[in-house]
């Protein structure tokens, strides 16, 4: 008998463990989209997500420079330094692997937590402090009403979970497909930029998105004391030392300085920082960093539907 109720139980429990798989794909409609999106936009521009009030998604990702900023790297609302350059996030829902060497991290609900509760470095310092988000963001009606809009199941019960995914929601939203490139608009030099990208650089920054997901290394072999050992640090495979995700390159004119550390101020360094594995004179630098100006999708920089939102629940914010 207490195996009988046993087996229904673990019978129960693996039938609710199904349909919170099948829950945690949800085919949203139209409006609950609309609305998490909308809920998502208005998270990610807000510093309650921080210990002191200070710092939000928006601080680091700005939308002028294609939601990456003008620093080598950030330091966090602690003042901890930085540890790494502030990648774009255009198209950022069609990346399999995120930031610039963890593949383990491969969703953007996951990728949350990394500067929300993560210490290494420390960005938003809310280790610990998880549920004090949700008591935050409670205290307001409005975003109440726009949880219980986002997530019509939970009955306006707010949890960092849902803060999440509402994050990630908008995230999907960032799409750039507006770039001169993507209309074929490219001037003469930009022209044979595109030829020379094609020859030495598509291996690596292929597809749309100018990326193959994959990691490499473009330099010399770092020491193994060195500060950041890429991908290393995550696979403890010394090969793996200096290996970095390739960047996408959509909006990439608008986002100095580049590579994973901010070491190189311009286009050109960057482009120059592959002499080791692409060796290209000058002049050709200079035609491929045209071709790369083509990348910058200017209605994507200044799309309103991504800007800090002016109004929440028909009021001002
Ligand atoms: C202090 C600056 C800072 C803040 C605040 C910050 N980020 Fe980032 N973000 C970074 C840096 C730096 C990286 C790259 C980290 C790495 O690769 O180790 C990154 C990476 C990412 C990535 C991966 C992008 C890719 O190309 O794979 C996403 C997505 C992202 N951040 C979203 C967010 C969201 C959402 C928030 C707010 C909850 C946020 N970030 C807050 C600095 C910041
Ligand atoms: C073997 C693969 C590979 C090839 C080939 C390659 N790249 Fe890269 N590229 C990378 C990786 C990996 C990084 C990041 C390196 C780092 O941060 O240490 C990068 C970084 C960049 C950056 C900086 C982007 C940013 O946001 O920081 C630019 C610009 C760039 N590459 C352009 C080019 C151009 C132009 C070519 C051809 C001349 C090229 N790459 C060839 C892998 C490659």
């Amino acid at each position: 008998m207490r195996y009988a109720l046993a087996g229904f139980l673990l019978i129960v429990t693996a039938f609710s463990g199904l349909m919170a798989v099948s829950r945690s794909v949800p085919k949203l409609d139209e409006p609950t989209k609309a609305a998490r999106i909308e809920l998502g936009r208005r998270l990610f521009y807000d510093a309650d997500l921080s210990i002191n009030g200070t710092m939000s998604c928006a601080t680091c990702h700005e939308q002028h420079h294609g939601f990456a900023d003008g620093n080598r790297t950030h330091p966090g609302a602690l003042d901890d330094p930085g540890r790494r350059n502030v990648p774009t996030l255009a198209n950022v829902g069609e990346f399999p692997r995120l930031t610039w060497a963890d593949p383990r991290l491969t969703s953007l609900e996951a990728q949350v937590a990394v500067p929300v509760f993560g210490d290494h470095p420390v960005e938003m310092a809310m280790k610990g402090h998880e549920a004090e988000i949700a008591r935050r963001l409670t205290r307001d009606p409005c975003y109440r009403t726009q949880f219980s809009e986002a997530f019509p199941e939970s009955n306006g019960a707010i949890d960092y979970p849902k803060v999440a995914s509402a994050l990630a929601a908008f995230e999907r939203a960032l799409v750039s497909r507006g770039s001169d490139w993507d209309r074929s608009a490219h001037n003469d030099r930009a022209q044979l930029g595109a030829r020379v990208f094609r020859r030495s650089c598509a291996s690596c920054h292929s597809g749309v998105n100018f990326t193959d997901a994959r990691y490499h290394r473009i330099g010399p072999v770092p020491p193994p004391n060195a500060a950041d050992p890429g991908l290393a640090e995550i696979t403890g495979r010394p090969r793996d030392r200096g290996r970095f995700r390739t960047p996408s390159l959509r909006n990439v004119a608008v986002s100095a300085p580049y590579l994973h550390d901010g070491s190189a101020p311009t286009l050109d360094a960057a482009i120059a920082a592959h002499t080791r594995i692409v060796p290209l004179p000058a002049k050709e630098r200079g035609a491929v960093a045209a071709f790369l100006a083509s990348l910058t999708d200017h209605a994507f920089l200044t799309n309103p539907a991504f800007q800090l939102p002016q109004t929440a629940c028909g009021n001002a914010l």
